[in-house]
């Protein structure tokens, strides 16, 4: 399958329709954003690392019967996925305080939440990606009442399905941002889930493998990427 016309660049990826309408490609670039496009830098090979872990993700969720938008991967920075409407909404699940939660809330990073909270952000770059509820959702006709639904059950079943996925590598979910699309009538997952969208800690030293290494000037952020995806490759 090859390119036709190119149709979007984010901040990770650009997207490409395809001869078939009912299909895109998603090429995967090492740029990284972080704190809204103002900190701007790249991760080497970040790309590739991403496409084949998401790859990766998206095949073993289809497997546990998660409907993806993943078809199959090109080569190291392509895959071929089904072309949806995105709907603007940017749903983070976390299990563990970190990250804006931490600061929003004032509770300690590392703190253990004692259900999982699933947070709704309009995905609006000139707004800033602001914090939502269920009630703008609906108010803004960002996604109806049924939709709604289904969102938050499949935000529950892919962190009950990524938690233990990760714990076999050794890694702890702390958080991860989902989008989902519409297609033919049904809402299926679509983006990515990869160290750039997911916060990933070391099970017993609590180290960051994940897009904080970026967000926090820590170094080495390829070699945190491979890690995560040498691990999963060693875990299934
Ligand atoms: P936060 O703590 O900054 O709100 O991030 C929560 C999770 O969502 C974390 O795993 C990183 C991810 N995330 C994205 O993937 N994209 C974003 O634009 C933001 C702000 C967070
Ligand atoms: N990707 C987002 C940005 O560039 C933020 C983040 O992941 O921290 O703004």
């Amino acid at each position: 399958m090859e390119k036709k016309d190119f149709v979007y660049e984010g901040k990770a990826k650009r997207v490409y329709t395809t001869e078939s309408p009912d299909l895109a490609i998603v090429e995967y670039k090492d740029d990284a954003t972080a704190f809204d496009g103002t900190k701007r830098g790249t991760i080497e090979s970040k790309g590739i690392i991403n496409n084949l872990m998401s790859a990766m993700i998206f095949e073993q969720l289809e497997k546990a019967g998660i409907l993806t938008h993943f078809e199959r991967c090109l080569d190291d920075r392509n895959m071929l996925v089904k072309l949806v409407q995105i709907i603007p909404i940017e749903v983070v699940v976390r299990n563990i305080v970190a990250g804006s939660l931490s600061k929003r809330l004032g509770l300690d990073e590392g703190t253990r939440l004692s259900q999982r909270v699933i947070e709704l952000y309009y995905k609006c770059d000139e707004l800033h990606d602001p914090m939502i509820n269920e009630d703008h959702v609906l108010a803004m006709n960002l996604a109806g009442a049924d939709e709604l639904i289904v969102i938050r059950k499949l935000a529950i079943s892919i962190n009950e399905f990524l938690v233990p996925f990760f714990a076999k590598a050794n890694l702890q979910v702390v958080d991860f941002k989902l989008e989902f699309g519409r297609f033919k009538g049904q809402i299926i997952l679509a983006d990515e889930i990869s160290p750039d969208t997911c916060r990933l800690w070391d099970a017993e030293t609590g180290e960051k493998l994940d897009k904080d290494r970026f967000r926090r000037d820590l170094g080495g952020e390829t070699e945190a990427y491979i890690e995560v995806l040498n691990r999963l490759k060693g875990a299934r």
